[in-house]
């Protein structure tokens, strides 16, 4: 199950990705904000991490205005790693390399062709594990410290 979840600054391209996880057959909870609903980003952040260390959901994908926001506050919630993501490149590597259970985008900064590629590589992709699991337990063990 992917959860997924914007700000007021990002429910157009949420809707956008939503038609696209439909259509590819990808099962889905939207945790809001809907269309005319102002949404402050640490809020749906902090929703959208919590299904995903809760076990509800095991990807996310969160969007404001920049994407940053969102990526800032989701990787306060301990458990998480939130990628931050522009481009195609990165949305891989963010799986491969890091294990980020989501992915944050900026609907003021990429538009929704972009937008539907990340998505798309990001779900394809799959964790090498490895020296890269070794990394990320190293992440993992900062909050411990
Ligand atoms: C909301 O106006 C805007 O600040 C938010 O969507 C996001 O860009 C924050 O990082």
């Amino acid at each position: 199950m992917i959860a997924i979840g914007s700000d007021h600054g990002g429910v157009v391209l949420k809707d956008v990705i939503k038609e696209y996880l439909e259509q590819n057959g990808y099962e889905f909870k939207d945790f809001g904000t809907q269309k005319d609903v102002p949404m402050d980003y640490p809020d749906i952040a902090e929703t959208v991490a919590k299904a995903i260390v809760s076990g509800e959901c095991s990807k996310g994908i969160l969007i404001c205005g920049t994407g940053i926001g969102v990526s800032i506050a989701a990787n306060k919630v301990k458990g998480i790693r939130a990628a931050h993501t522009t481009d195609v490149f990165s949305a891989k590597m963010a799986k491969q390399h890091n294990d980020a259970q989501i992915i944050c985008l900026g609907e003021r900064i990429t538009g929704p062709g972009l937008a539907l590629e990340i998505v798309d590589a990001y779900l394809k992709s799959e964790h090498l594990g490895g020296r890269h699991q070794r990394r990320v337990d190293k992440i993992m063990a900062i909050e411990n410290k």
